[in-house]
């Protein structure tokens, strides 16, 4: 709670000067290249679901703002999750996580959430958790970008690694200085005409980058 509350002042006092600060990285996963991509390639890895029908991405889509559309989500085996799929933008600054679930207390801990959970199914991984470890192991992309990401760790084929890298990979979905942004927080007139047009056309936002600019740029 304090450090939601710390986070969000953080974000207010710097959005003055347009820029956003350092989100709150766990010293036992510092970011780093190799890691982000790991945790990319697995948010998009079907592979992780039990029948291979879903991933990270089916649900949290980066054109919708990375969510589904959708009032409630859908999980690998078609169970209908009591609630909607969250957007993930910006998600880095978040000190709590999921519509309300007190136990969540970072990124690390909230992504083993979809990947293991069982009631509703989402990826459905406990299923396949030992194959799945295999493959990380022995796949030719996957094996040597664990030892990358994970130096000096004898054993880095493991499910907290994996939550680890997706964290990672999440802390990089940043969107600031939009022109919505530049409006509402620095009074940018010119800003609010283009977030005017964007509300009255609604072909707008496809074409132009208006209201919620995605992923610019990677933080370390
Ligand atoms: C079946 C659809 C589905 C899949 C697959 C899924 N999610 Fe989600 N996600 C949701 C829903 C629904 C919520 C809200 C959960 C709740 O409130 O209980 C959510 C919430 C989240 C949040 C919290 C956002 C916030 O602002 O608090 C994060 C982070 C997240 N998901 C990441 C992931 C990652 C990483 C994966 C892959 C391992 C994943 N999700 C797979 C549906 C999904």
């Amino acid at each position: 709670m304090k450090r939601a509350a710390v986070a969000l002042v953080m974000l207010i006092t710097v959005h003055a000067g347009s820029r956003l600060p350092q989100p709150f990285v766990p010293a036992d996963n510092p970011q780093n290249p190799s890691k982000i991509q790991l945790g990319r390639y697995l948010f998009y890895d079907k592979r992780m679901s039990v029948n291979g029908s879903s991933s990270c991405a089916t649900c949290h889509r980066q054109e919708l703002a990375f969510t589904d559309g959708r009032a409630q989500a859908v999980g690998a085996t078609q169970q209908t999750h009591p609630r909607s799929s969250m957007s993930l933008v910006n998600v880095a600054y978040n000190g709590l996580f999921n519509w309300s679930d007190p136990t969540v207390h970072s990124l690390e801990e909230q992504a083993l959430k979809p990947m293991l959970s069982t009631n509703p199914v989402e990826l459905g991984m406990s299923f396949i958790q030992a194959d799945f470890i295999k493959l990380i192991r022995s796949d030719a992309t996957y094996r040597p970008q664990f030892r990358l990401s994970f130096p000096g760790q004898p054993d880095p084929y493991t499910i907290p690694n994996i939550a680890r890298a997706l964290a990672t990979f999440e802390r990089t979905i940043v969107s600031a200085n939009s022109p919505y942004d530049r409006f509402h927080f620095e009074g940018d007139e010119s800003a609010n005409l283009r977030v005017r047009e964007a509300g009255r056309d609604p072909v707008l936002p496809r074409r132009r980058p208006v209201v919620l600019s995605l992923p610019r740029r990677i933080q370390f």
